[in-house]
């Protein structure tokens, strides 16, 4: 049977990476998956994969910082049952190294874009008898890492979002949680390595890898299951919590 039959599931970012393995794995079960991602051009391999696949789905370029975009989009949709805020983007530096527009970048896509999409969906939720909300957190959430001043905030922001709305709608029948990914390889992950230590990017990549206790990164695919989990009716009894999906990162690091 099926663990996503009959739903609408909308995968913000789902063009790439952790939403691309979300998308595909959401839709293998079942679901109408609507990607909203800023690279529809990019996303579209994902919706005909998906297609061949026998799935259903569909791409709407979309920036998530825009909120009357998010409105018209998920007005468009109609029905919603599944929203996964997964649109996210990194920025390296310390305070010092954090400029205002630096600041506003990461703020107006991981914290506003959660936001305009929470906005947009909630009411629709509220209509239809209730939802399943999941937020891309991240370790940087809980645990002091190097030279992720606005991106950890931004992170912590989503920490918080999802318990706050865990409280405010649980009698409207909507759950609310989050995901903690260490490090996932991902376009993400090769993007920021390869801006920030040009020259060095195999040293890079193996050092971040070795940062997990468990001695490697995570592949998309390990998050998508975590995901599927906590957005289906298996997991009726959970809401307000945070997942670490992270081998070993938070509490085996000694
Ligand atoms: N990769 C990791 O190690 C890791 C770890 C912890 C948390 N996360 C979080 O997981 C999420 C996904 O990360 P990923 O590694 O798969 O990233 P990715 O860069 O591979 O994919 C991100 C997707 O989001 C889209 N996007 C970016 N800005 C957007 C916007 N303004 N509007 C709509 N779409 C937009 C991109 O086009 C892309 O398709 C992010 O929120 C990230 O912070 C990632």
């Amino acid at each position: 049977m099926s663990k996503l039959a009959n739903k609408v599931a909308i995968v913000t970012g789902g063009g790439s990476g952790i939403g691309k393995a979300i998308s595909e794995l959401f839709a293998a079960e079942g679901a109408f998956v609507h990607i909203l991602d800023l690279n529809a051009e990019g996303a579209q391999p994902v919706v005909s994969a998906i297609e061949e696949a026998g799935g259903k789905a569909k791409v709407h370029a979309c920036n998530v910082a825009n909120q009357a975009d998010v409105v018209a989009i998920v007005q468009d949709i109609g029905k919603v049952d599944i929203l996964v805020n997964n649109a996210g983007i990194a920025h390296v530096g310390n305070l010092e190294k954090c400029a205002p527009e630096d600041f506003d970048r990461v703020f107006n896509v991981n914290v506003k874009g959660a936001y305009n999409a929470l906005s947009a969906v909630v009411p629709v939720m509220k209509a239809n008898g209730g939802g399943a909300i999941l937020n891309l957190a991240s370790i940087a959430a809980v645990v002091g890492i190097t030279d992720r001043f606005a991106y950890s905030m931004s992170k912590g922001a989503i920490y918080a979002m999802s318990m706050s709305l865990a409280r405010d709608y649980m009698a409207d029948n909507i759950r609310s949680n989050s995901i903690s990914p260490a490090r996932v390889h991902t376009p993400f992950v090769d993007g920021f390595i390869s801006k920030n230590y040009p020259g060095q990017e195999a040293e890079m990549f193996e050092k971040l890898s070795k940062s997990q206790p468990i001695g490697r990164m995570a592949k998309p695919e390990e998050i998508a299951k975590l995901a599927l989990f906590l957005c289906s009716d298996d997991a009726g009894f959970i809401t307000g919590n945070d997942y670490p999906i992270d081998g070993g990162f938070i509490k085996l690091n000694n």
